[in-house]
């Protein structure tokens, strides 16, 4: 069972008509979600950058990096279908009912190779990060830790994605953005920054999206053994 406070993060409450105060938060998507049975309106975000850019494939390993309350795990494990494989990180749970190909791991991405053990061997086709700070209301506060989880993302990236793997990376665009997007950019070959019609108008979210990360460059004097 979710506590209230998570059912409130997903479905934020209605208020009644006639009420003196609206529910900003409550769209056409939050409804969308709770009529699809989704525990969160940003599935819809993923979709359409699936719609865009058809990273997931069937048979697929995917990593989930900030899974709660789990509408990404849902939705990727339709696409990849039974043979392939979903693992989520989260600090936290994840309540939703999910398939027997999706694993959920309760812990901080900075702790993942603990966290995750052996679930960190085999690399990884496509690695999500929806992940988001508690906000604090100041933007150069919240873009910054928006950033520290990115970079966080993106080394887990450069260990666990396969070459030719996609990564799909939520970030609140603040100072170092442009600099995080080039790093991203040098990585893949081809990056894109895209604003979902989902994510609400005024936030200041966006998704880094780099496809085909290029092989890792072997220096060839080491390839043949010569120090
Ligand atoms: C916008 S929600 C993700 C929604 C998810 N994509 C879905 O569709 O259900 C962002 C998540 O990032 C998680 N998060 C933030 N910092 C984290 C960290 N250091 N380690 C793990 N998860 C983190 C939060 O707990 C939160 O659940």
């Amino acid at each position: 069972m979710k506590t209230t406070s998570e059912q409130q993060q997903a479905f934020p409450m209605k208020k009644k008509q006639g009420s003196s105060q609206n529910n900003k938060w409550e769209d056409h998507y939050t409804r969308k979600a709770r009529k699809e049975n989704f525990p969160a309106r940003s599935v819809y975000k993923l979709q359409e950058i699936q719609e865009k850019y058809r990273l997931i494939q069937k048979g697929d390993r995917v990593l989930d990096l900030g899974c709660s309350p789990g509408s990404w795990l849902q939705y990727s494990a339709t696409l990849v279908g039974t043979n392939g494989r979903i693992a989520g990180i989260d600090q936290k749970k994840v309540t939703v009912q999910l398939p027997s190909h999706v694993t959920v791991h309760t812990g901080d991405i900075f702790s993942i190779h603990s966290v995750m053990g052996q679930e960190m061997i085999h690399p990884y086709d496509v690695v999500l990060s929806d992940m988001a700070p508690d906000t604090t209301g100041n933007k150069f506060v919240d873009s910054a830790r928006s950033l520290a989880l990115c970079e966080a993302a993106f080394d887990i990236v450069r260990h666990h994605l396969k070459s030719g793997g996609s990564f799909v990376c939520k970030i609140f665009q603040g100072e170092d953005f442009k600099q995080f997007a080039d790093s991203i950019q040098k990585e893949f070959h081809k990056s894109k920054i895209y604003k979902p019609k989902s994510c609400r108008k005024a936030s200041k979210e966006i998704y880094i999206i780099g496809i085909d990360k290029k092989q890792e460059e072997i220096c060839p004097d080491t390839a043949s053994g010569h120090p």
